[in-house]
């Protein structure tokens, strides 16, 4: 049978890996393919940098896009990056010409994805990007392919490996937010600019393609609320620790009877859960189908091998003809369907406050309580020490609005006594 020819744009960390997967691995590859994988053109930016793979014989295009011309080309691995410019063009130049994309592109496809999926199936071609949430973990195909009889009602995880990192060093380790970040910087785990995912803009991107999966909804980001991880300290986790939670970057979508809600945030999440023992950086999510129950998948979500390997696996399908859908439902069907704004959502809550330590303060915090309707579970505060000033605050509430939440943290926030901004946090249910 005639090889697959494959195009790669962009060599760096996950094109690298691919190539080199491809070489590698190819016979196994060949037989699970029913034909040979052939690389045969490749593009990046720079053509005297060494690359990780041998590129002898291989054809090498100054221009991505012109891979989506090239008559000897079957399918292109985008692994360039970014929401716009070239990626976006040579994606949908490619699909415009019937050839098969794979990306590992969260960013351009939580973006762009409904687009390209429709261009994709207007003109017989294949989308495909396994890689693009979770690296290594095949989430997408489960939640296409695999539990396709199921309603899911809730898809969950820790989709960021950058802040299970972070939050790991700081939980177990006892550092400061800017240590841990700065020692995943140092292996590797973090970008100079560590913004999209200690922000949790990547996780959202992430979480945007699982909801659509999962739900049949429109990719729409800006419906997903964000918080990072930046405010967190060494505090937080210890008081967590004491209460039987760890803390998470969570990625949450459920479906309710009053619509969708979708966040990403840093929640207090059960020790008994088994998103609590995840550490480093490694992701997991969890998904709830009505018929097969909580499902949870954990591994590496990043890295050159992890993300060839969900990029090699969808130039398998392609190559043997079995990529679906790339929604699994026609694009056109995909709805809207109404997004809890964030003041909808209820959850118990963890507040941390530091404060001036004075007669009178825990009155004046507990009038707020009051007047918002925040009923209290625990309430903690650290006894007076001369070198301690101000001393942190601790309060768990019973379940309560996140409008109410918001409006007691703006009325905390301006007492005298409050030093710092507060800190709210979700605390997750056990299930
Ligand atoms: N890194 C991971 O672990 C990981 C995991 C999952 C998903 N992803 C996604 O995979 C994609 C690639 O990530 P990466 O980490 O491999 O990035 P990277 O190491 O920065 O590599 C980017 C590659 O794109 C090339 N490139 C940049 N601009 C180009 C242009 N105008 N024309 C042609 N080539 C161009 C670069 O060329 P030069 O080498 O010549 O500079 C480089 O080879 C991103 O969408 C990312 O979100 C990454």
């Amino acid at each position: 049978m005639k090889p697959f020819c494959v195009a790669l744009a962009g060599l760096g960390t996950v094109g690298g890996g691919v190539g080199q997967l491809l070489q590698t691995n190819a016979n196994v590859i060949a037989a699970r393919a029913g034909r040979e994988l052939k690389l045969v053109a490749v593009s990046a930016r720079d053509r005297s940098k060494a690359r990780a793979m041998d590129l002898d014989s291989i054809a090498w295009e100054p221009s991505a896009l012109a891979l989506a011309e090239r008559p000897d080309v079957d399918a292109i691995v985008e692994v360039i990056g970014g929401a716009e410019g070239i990626a976006r063009a040579l994606c949908e130049k490619a699909l415009a010409n019937g050839k098969t994309i794979v990306t590992a592109n969260k960013a351009l496809l939580a973006t762009h994805g409904e687009r390209l999926a429709q261009l994709a199936e207007d003109n017989g071609a294949t989308l495909c990007f396994e890689a693009a949430v979770c690296g290594g973990i095949p989430i997408i195909k489960t939640m296409r392919e695999a539990l396709a009889g199921n309603r899911i009602t809730r898809v969950q995880g820790l989709l960021n490996g950058t802040c299970n990192f972070i939050l790991t060093r700081m939980s177990h380790d006892g550092m400061a937010f800017d240590e841990a970040l700065d020692l995943a910087q140092k292996r590797g785990f973090a970008e100079a600019d560590p913004t999209a995912d200690v922000d949790g803009l990547d996780a959202r991107h992430k979480l945007a393609l699982l909801s659509t999966l999962a739900f049949g909804v429109r990719p729409i980001v800006d419906s997903i609320s964000l918080e990072g991880i930046r405010r967190l300290t060494p505090l937080d986790f210890e008081l967590a620790d004491n209460l039987g939670f760890s803390i998470k970057l969570l990625g949450f979508a459920q479906r309710t009877a009053q619509g969708l809600e979708q966040r990403v945030s840093p929640c207090l999440v059960p020790l008994s859960s088994p998103l609590a023992s995840v550490d480093d950086e490694v992701n997991a999510v969890e998904i709830d189908g009505d018929a097969v129950g909580p499902l949870t998948l954990i591994g590496r979500g990043a890295g050159a091998a992890a993300t060839a390997s969900a990029i090699v696996g969808d130039l398998i399908d392609c190559a043997r003809g079995m990529a679906g859908l790339p929604w699994g439902v026609p694009t056109k069907d995909l709805s809207e369907m109404k997004a809890l704004s964030a003041e909808e959502q209820k959850s118990r809550w963890y507040i941390r406050l530091d404060v001036q330590d004075r007669a009178g303060v825990l009155a004046e915090l507990a009038d707020i309580l009051r007047d918002e309707d925040l009923s209290v579970e625990t309430l903690w505060q650290q006894a007076r020490s001369a070198a301690q000033e101000p001393v942190p605050v601790m309060i768990v509430t019973h379940e309560a609005s996140a409008a109410a939440l918001a409006r007691a943290v703006v009325r905390f926030a301006a007492l005298g006594a409050v030093r710092t901004p507060p800190l709210a946090l979700r605390i997750e249910p056990e299930l």
